[in-house]
């Protein structure tokens, strides 16, 4: 049987790697790997995960130097060799291990007014929205976001200045933009024009790179600087 030679991230933001050894096995996931050291070679190691399909998002880490979803995340695809160097997410504080705090992220979101707020009511139709409008498209663009932060993490505007809002919150602000059944509208394009917001992207495109969900972060940006800039000429902001 071969094995992998793994470095984890121990500790918190000053902590260091550490080495183990663990068996390969057919079709094993980065998330197996760091499930079998937990299980076998180090009990309090910390690291987060829930779903183990690619549905929750709680499992991101970064992977021989790239932010990835470990749940589906094959070993063959990412070791070098039989070495695999698995740390926390970039651009979050380290709680513990692989685990980040990922409150910061989260605040953006709700910051990016990245909640629906509707006007209709139990007593009304359910709203219809052609499949083949604009609109309806640009929504169902961004709508699988699942928050894991990995494009968050793959953001060197992120890491510049920490006040920016990211791309996992604006895809969410162009997302909802684009529904029609939103009534937040002008607040919402205030919340993401200032300094922290869109015109800080540099277009890149590292997120639109890196999202396991093959979103396009960086598109939905460019969306919201168009729609900013209009109701900027227009005096609504
Ligand atoms: S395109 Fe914009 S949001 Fe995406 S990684 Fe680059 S700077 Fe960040
Ligand atoms: S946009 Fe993609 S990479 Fe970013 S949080 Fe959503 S699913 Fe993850
Ligand atoms: S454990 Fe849920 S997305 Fe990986």
């Amino acid at each position: 049987m071969t094995t992998l030679n793994v470095r984890v991230w121990r500790g918190n933001e000053d902590g260091q790697f550490a080495s183990y050894q663990v068996p390969r096995s057919a079709s094993q996931t980065v998330l197996d790997v760091v499930t079998y050291i937990q299980r076998h070679l180090e009990p309090d190691l910390g690291y987060r995960f829930a779903c183990r399909v690619g549905m929750c998002g709680s499992c991101a880490m970064t992977v021989n130097g790239k932010a990835r979803w470990s749940c589906r995340t094959h070993v063959a695809k990412v070791v070098q060799g039989d070495a695999l160097e698995i740390a926390p997410l970039s651009n979050l504080p380290v709680i513990k291990d692989l685990a980040t705090d990922m409150t910061a992220f989260f605040d953006k979101w709700a910051a990016a007014k990245g909640q629906f707020k509707g006007a209709a009511t139990r007593h009304d139709a359910f709203a219809s929205v052609e499949p083949a409008s604009p609109a309806r498209k640009a929504a169902d663009a961004g709508i699988e976001c699942i928050g894991c932060g990995v494009c968050y993490a793959s953001c060197d505007v992120v890491g510049w200045r920490p006040d920016y809002l990211g791309p996992a919150a604006m895809n969410r602000a162009w997302t909802l933009v684009n529904d029609v059944r939103d009534v937040v509208g002008t607040e919402r394009l205030r919340a993401v024009a200032g300094d922290a917001g869109c015109h800080s992207c540099h277009t890149q495109g590292s997120c639109t790179e890196r999202c396991p969900k093959q979103l396009a972060p960086t598109a939905g940006i460019a969306g919201l600087k168009r729609i900013v800039a209009k109701a900027a000429i227009k005096g609504e902001l």
